[in-house]
């Protein structure tokens, strides 16, 4: 069903768009990693509207954000590796997933809560503002790739939610990674920007769960993330992940670290860092130019390899 024309405040004033979600509003705020979109996880009404507007499924729960690690306990049960984790990544690209301590909090449904602090400048004085969890899952419509500029935000929500809050852009590029530690040992369960290289220095017993491996494979009791199992970040196109650019049809757009010839779309990246910070931009000129096939270079052997594999790899796999 389409969605009723509402009438979006777009601001740049944190305090004005923690007052329209303290009133019952959806707010889309920039993160470090991509654009969310709001609501008070102690408003389980307008968290349900935040799944109408995404066209979510209802069993995939919602990310909450918070200003600092005291609002994060008051939300959470966090056990002494998540205290690790979070005292050195925190704020920045890193979700907890605890025991749900309060239990006015909407987590669909769920006896844990996913939690995290981010550090991009507007989302940490628009959180002090609402000064009560914000929960948010990505801008972005089920199953696409989260969106990474605000250009993108105004295409697709004007209209669709009660604001929209301007600030500094998502530098990262790619969601937070995803830690439960709910399981003994804690489970990585989305790579993201902070790699499991460094995790494993302060958490050697991390276990990786691969989407391959099946729930029973690493412990009967894990509760595997909801939306693990949604195709998403995939654009209209095709996507494929290949190990050379050479053979790339002329009417192809490519994404990489060389270039063989011309194409009609291509962004040239020197890192995997820049790779995550273009990627899901890159997806959505494609489509917004009608290309066809979209190709992405195998990432380098360094930090990020793996949380771009899972990226690509969930977007070619229609
Ligand atoms: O960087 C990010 O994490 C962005 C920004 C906006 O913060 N948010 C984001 O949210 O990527 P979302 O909803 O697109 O992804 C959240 C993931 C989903 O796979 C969901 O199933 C999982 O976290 N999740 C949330 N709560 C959970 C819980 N209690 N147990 C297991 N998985 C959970
Ligand atoms: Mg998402």
């Amino acid at each position: 069903m389409p969605e009723n024309k509402v009438n979006t405040l777009i601001t740049d004033s944190p305090l004005e768009a923690a007052k329209v979600l303290l009133r019952g509003g959806l707010v889309i705020f920039p993160t470090e990693t991509v654009y969310g979109i709001g609501a008070s996880a102690f408003d389980h009404k307008a968290c349900r509207r935040i799944y109408e507007v995404k066209n979510r499924p209802s069993d995939n729960p919602l990310i909450l954000h918070v200003g600092n690690l005291g609002a994060l306990k008051s939300c959470a049960v966090v056990n002494s590796s998540g205290e690790l984790v979070f005292q050195k990544f925190s704020p920045g690209a890193i979700t907890g997933i605890f025991p749900k301590k309060d239990s006015n909090l909407f987590t669909a449904d769920l006896k844990t809560v996913a939690v995290r602090i981010p550090s991009n400048p507007t989302a940490i004085s628009f959180l002090d503002f609402c000064n009560v969890p914000v929960a948010a899952p990505s801008a972005n419509l089920s199953g696409k790739p989260s969106l990474t500029k605000m250009e993108y935000i105004l295409e697709e929500f004007n209209g669709k939610v009660d604001c929209i809050l301007k600030g500094e852009e998502p530098q990262i590029g790619i969601e937070s990674t995803v830690i439960d530690f709910t399981s003994n040992p804690p489970i990585l369960l989305r790579p993201g920007f902070v790699d499991v290289q460094d995790l494993k220095e302060i958490l050697p017993e991390l276990r990786v769960w691969k989407s391959t491996e099946k729930k029973s494979e690493i412990l009967a009791e894990t509760p595997i993330s909801p939306g693990l199992k949604y195709r998403h970040y995939a654009p209209v196109c095709k996507v494929i992940l290949t190990e050379n650019l050479e053979d790339v049809p002329k009417t192809a757009a490519q994404i990489g670290f060389r270039f063989y010839k011309d194409v009609v779309y291509q962004i040239r990246v020197t890192s995997n860092e820049e790779y995550m910070k273009f990627l899901y931009s890159f997806f959505v000129e494609c489509d917004r130019r009608g290309i066809e096939e979209a190709f992405c270079e195998i990432p380098k052997e360094e930090r990020g390899k793996e949380a771009l594999l899972n990226r690509i790899t969930k977007a070619a796999s229609k």
